[in-house]
Protein backbone atom coordinates (compact mmCIF):
# COMPACT_ATOMS: atom_id res chain seq x y z
CA UNK A 1 0.00 0.00 0.00
CA UNK A 2 1.07 3.39 -1.16
CA UNK A 3 -0.45 6.39 0.07
CA UNK A 4 -0.18 10.09 -1.02
CA UNK A 5 -1.47 13.54 0.95
CA UNK A 6 -1.61 16.09 -1.38
CA UNK A 7 -1.46 19.76 0.03
CA UNK A 8 -2.88 22.52 -2.35
CA UNK A 9 -4.84 25.05 -2.53
CA UNK A 10 -6.99 23.77 -5.94
CA UNK A 11 -7.93 20.10 -4.64
CA UNK A 12 -10.84 20.00 -6.95
CA UNK A 13 -7.83 20.44 -9.83
CA UNK A 14 -6.57 16.77 -8.72
CA UNK A 15 -9.76 14.75 -7.70
CA UNK A 16 -10.62 13.98 -11.53
CA UNK A 17 -7.65 12.33 -12.58
CA UNK A 18 -7.43 10.85 -9.38
CA UNK A 19 -10.59 9.22 -9.95
CA UNK A 20 -10.44 7.82 -12.95
CA UNK A 21 -8.47 4.78 -15.04
CA UNK A 22 -5.47 3.68 -13.53
CA UNK A 23 -5.34 5.55 -10.12
CA UNK A 24 -9.26 4.57 -10.06
CA UNK A 25 -7.92 0.88 -10.20
CA UNK A 26 -5.44 1.23 -7.81
CA UNK A 27 -7.68 3.03 -4.79
CA UNK A 28 -10.35 0.32 -5.95
CA UNK A 29 -7.85 -2.47 -5.22
CA UNK A 30 -6.43 -1.22 -1.96
CA UNK A 31 -2.95 -0.77 -3.34
CA UNK A 32 -2.97 2.98 -3.32
CA UNK A 33 -4.82 5.67 -1.37
CA UNK A 34 -5.12 9.19 -2.15
CA UNK A 35 -5.82 12.05 0.31
CA UNK A 36 -5.96 15.71 -0.84
CA UNK A 37 -5.79 18.16 2.09
CA UNK A 38 -6.63 22.30 1.13
CA UNK A 39 -3.95 24.66 2.30
CA UNK A 40 -6.66 27.44 2.72
CA UNK A 41 -8.16 25.72 5.62
CA UNK A 42 -4.54 26.20 7.43
CA UNK A 43 -4.40 30.05 6.29
CA UNK A 44 -4.27 32.97 8.65
CA UNK A 45 -6.86 35.09 10.03
CA UNK A 46 -10.64 35.85 8.40
CA UNK A 47 -9.50 35.91 5.06
CA UNK A 48 -7.30 32.11 5.86
CA UNK A 49 -4.73 34.26 3.66
CA UNK A 50 -1.81 31.84 2.68
CA UNK A 51 0.71 34.00 1.02
CA UNK A 52 2.19 37.36 1.45
CA UNK A 53 4.98 40.20 0.04
CA UNK A 54 8.70 39.29 -0.04
CA UNK A 55 11.25 40.77 2.54
CA UNK A 56 13.62 43.12 0.81
CA UNK A 57 10.60 44.14 -1.89
CA UNK A 58 10.43 42.52 -5.28
CA UNK A 59 7.27 40.74 -7.28
CA UNK A 60 4.84 39.18 -6.29
CA UNK A 61 3.41 36.81 -3.30
CA UNK A 62 5.40 34.02 -1.54
CA UNK A 63 3.79 31.43 0.45
CA UNK A 64 4.30 32.01 4.16
CA UNK A 65 5.64 29.37 6.47
CA UNK A 66 2.89 28.80 9.09
CA UNK A 67 0.09 27.63 7.27
CA UNK A 68 2.26 24.90 5.03
CA UNK A 69 3.89 24.22 8.63
CA UNK A 70 0.43 23.63 10.02
CA UNK A 71 -0.79 21.44 6.80
CA UNK A 72 2.26 19.28 6.85
CA UNK A 73 2.42 18.83 10.66
CA UNK A 74 -1.36 17.74 10.85
CA UNK A 75 -0.75 14.65 8.23
CA UNK A 76 2.75 13.98 9.72
CA UNK A 77 0.48 13.76 13.79
CA UNK A 78 -0.79 10.55 12.44
CA UNK A 79 2.04 9.45 9.85
CA UNK A 80 5.38 10.83 11.24
CA UNK A 81 7.32 8.57 9.21
CA UNK A 82 5.80 10.68 6.11
CA UNK A 83 8.50 12.36 3.44
CA UNK A 84 7.68 15.41 1.94
CA UNK A 85 8.10 16.38 -1.98
CA UNK A 86 7.93 19.60 -3.00
CA UNK A 87 7.32 19.85 -6.46
CA UNK A 88 9.95 23.01 -7.78
CA UNK A 89 11.08 24.08 -10.79
CA UNK A 90 14.80 24.51 -9.28
CA UNK A 91 14.47 20.76 -7.57
CA UNK A 92 16.36 17.30 -9.43
CA UNK A 93 15.05 16.68 -12.31
CA UNK A 94 12.10 13.94 -12.04
CA UNK A 95 12.93 10.12 -14.01
CA UNK A 96 12.23 6.70 -13.71
CA UNK A 97 15.30 5.93 -11.30
CA UNK A 98 13.02 8.32 -8.49
CA UNK A 99 9.70 7.06 -9.66
CA UNK A 100 11.11 3.29 -9.01
CA UNK A 101 12.69 4.32 -5.72
CA UNK A 102 9.36 6.49 -4.12
CA UNK A 103 7.71 3.00 -5.21
CA UNK A 104 9.79 0.54 -3.38
CA UNK A 105 10.50 -1.37 -6.40
CA UNK A 106 14.34 -0.56 -5.97
CA UNK A 107 14.47 -2.67 -3.10
CA UNK A 108 14.18 -6.32 -2.92
CA UNK A 109 13.27 -6.95 0.80
CA UNK A 110 9.50 -6.79 1.04
CA UNK A 111 9.23 -2.80 1.75
CA UNK A 112 6.99 -1.48 4.29
CA UNK A 113 4.00 1.09 3.96
CA UNK A 114 4.98 3.93 2.17
CA UNK A 115 3.35 7.73 2.77
CA UNK A 116 4.14 10.45 0.72
CA UNK A 117 3.22 14.35 1.34
CA UNK A 118 2.98 16.32 -1.68
CA UNK A 119 3.56 20.41 -1.17
CA UNK A 120 2.11 22.24 -3.92
CA UNK A 121 3.34 25.58 -4.17
CA UNK A 122 1.36 28.29 -5.90
CA UNK A 123 1.95 32.02 -7.39
CA UNK A 124 5.26 33.54 -7.75
CA UNK A 125 6.77 31.32 -4.67
CA UNK A 126 7.48 30.17 -1.29
CA UNK A 127 9.32 31.36 1.99
CA UNK A 128 12.96 29.45 1.73
CA UNK A 129 12.38 28.15 5.07
CA UNK A 130 10.04 26.15 4.06
CA UNK A 131 12.75 23.63 2.71
CA UNK A 132 13.56 22.42 6.45
CA UNK A 133 10.50 20.28 6.43
CA UNK A 134 10.94 19.31 2.42
CA UNK A 135 13.06 15.51 1.71
CA UNK A 136 12.70 15.73 -2.12
CA UNK A 137 12.71 18.96 -4.56
CA UNK A 138 11.80 17.47 -7.97
CA UNK A 139 11.19 19.16 -11.48
CA UNK A 140 9.12 18.36 -13.81
CA UNK A 141 12.01 20.01 -16.67
CA UNK A 142 13.34 23.14 -17.58
CA UNK A 143 10.41 25.39 -18.00
CA UNK A 144 7.95 27.26 -14.97
CA UNK A 145 4.71 26.31 -14.47
CA UNK A 146 2.17 27.80 -11.94
CA UNK A 147 1.89 25.39 -9.78
CA UNK A 148 2.86 22.11 -8.24
CA UNK A 149 -0.50 20.87 -9.29
CA UNK A 150 0.22 19.11 -12.59
CA UNK A 151 3.48 17.69 -11.14
CA UNK A 152 1.76 16.58 -8.20
CA UNK A 153 -0.24 14.09 -10.74
CA UNK A 154 2.65 13.18 -12.52
CA UNK A 155 4.59 11.79 -9.72
CA UNK A 156 1.74 10.12 -8.32
CA UNK A 157 0.80 8.66 -11.81
CA UNK A 158 4.51 7.40 -12.62
CA UNK A 159 4.93 5.83 -9.24
CA UNK A 160 1.69 4.09 -8.77
CA UNK A 161 1.90 2.52 -12.01
CA UNK A 162 5.17 0.53 -10.82
CA UNK A 163 3.33 -0.83 -8.00
CA UNK A 164 3.12 -4.57 -8.56
CA UNK A 165 -1.23 -5.81 -9.14
CA UNK A 166 -1.86 -1.92 -10.29
CA UNK A 167 -1.55 -2.70 -13.89
CA UNK A 168 -3.29 -5.82 -13.57
CA UNK A 169 -3.44 -8.28 -16.62
CA UNK A 170 -1.05 -6.23 -19.10
CA UNK A 171 2.55 -6.60 -19.40
CA UNK A 172 4.87 -5.35 -16.29
CA UNK A 173 5.82 -1.81 -15.84
CA UNK A 174 9.27 -3.63 -16.25
CA UNK A 175 9.55 -4.33 -19.54
CA UNK A 176 7.47 -0.92 -20.58
CA UNK A 177 9.01 2.14 -22.12
CA UNK A 178 11.87 4.04 -19.45
CA UNK A 179 11.27 1.24 -17.08
CA UNK A 180 15.10 -0.06 -17.93
CA UNK A 181 16.83 3.25 -17.67
CA UNK A 182 17.04 4.84 -20.62
CA UNK A 183 15.65 1.98 -23.37
CA UNK A 184 12.59 3.18 -25.02
CA UNK A 185 9.90 0.56 -26.20
CA UNK A 186 10.12 -0.85 -29.16
CA UNK A 187 7.09 0.02 -32.09
CA UNK A 188 4.53 -1.72 -32.49
CA UNK A 189 1.36 -2.23 -34.43
CA UNK A 190 -2.56 -3.84 -34.25
CA UNK A 191 -5.08 -4.13 -36.59
CA UNK A 192 -5.46 -3.74 -39.60
CA UNK A 193 -2.34 -5.08 -41.63
CA UNK A 194 -2.74 -2.50 -44.24
CA UNK A 195 -3.95 1.09 -43.20
CA UNK A 196 -3.49 3.67 -46.10
CA UNK A 197 -0.94 1.89 -47.99
CA UNK A 198 0.83 1.97 -44.33
CA UNK A 199 1.86 -1.68 -43.85
CA UNK A 200 2.86 -3.87 -40.53
CA UNK A 201 6.35 -4.78 -40.84
CA UNK A 202 6.21 -8.73 -41.94
CA UNK A 203 8.37 -10.18 -39.48
CA UNK A 204 6.18 -9.63 -36.91
CA UNK A 205 3.62 -11.79 -39.08
CA UNK A 206 6.13 -14.22 -39.12
CA UNK A 207 5.64 -16.26 -36.25
CA UNK A 208 9.40 -16.70 -35.81
CA UNK A 209 9.39 -15.62 -32.15
CA UNK A 210 13.86 -15.30 -32.44
CA UNK A 211 13.45 -12.90 -35.37
CA UNK A 212 10.31 -10.84 -33.65
CA UNK A 213 13.07 -10.47 -30.64
CA UNK A 214 15.97 -9.13 -32.49
CA UNK A 215 13.62 -6.95 -34.74
CA UNK A 216 12.59 -5.25 -31.55
CA UNK A 217 15.81 -5.11 -30.19
CA UNK A 218 17.03 -2.91 -33.26
CA UNK A 219 14.32 -0.95 -33.10
CA UNK A 220 14.15 0.25 -29.58
CA UNK A 221 14.96 3.74 -29.38
CA UNK A 222 17.68 4.94 -26.89
CA UNK A 223 18.25 8.04 -25.33
CA UNK A 224 22.28 7.75 -24.97
N1 LIG B 1 6.60 24.45 -10.30
C1 LIG B 1 6.68 25.34 -11.30
N2 LIG B 1 7.36 24.86 -12.34
C2 LIG B 1 7.73 23.58 -12.01
C3 LIG B 1 8.45 22.56 -12.67
N3 LIG B 1 8.96 22.71 -13.90
N4 LIG B 1 8.63 21.41 -12.01
C4 LIG B 1 8.15 21.24 -10.77
N5 LIG B 1 7.46 22.18 -10.10
C5 LIG B 1 7.24 23.34 -10.71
Amino acid sequence: MIKFTVITLFPEALEPYLSCSMMWKAREKGLAEFELVNLRDFGLGPHKSVDDTPYGGGDGMLLRCEPVFAAVESVKAGSPDAKVILPTPVGEIWNQEMAKELAGTLQISVTPARHYIILCPHYEGYDERILSIVDYKVSMGKYVLTGGELPALIIIDSVVRLIPGVLGGEQSAEIESFSDGDNLEYPQYTKPYDFRGMKVPDVLLSGNHGEIAKWRAEHSGRIS
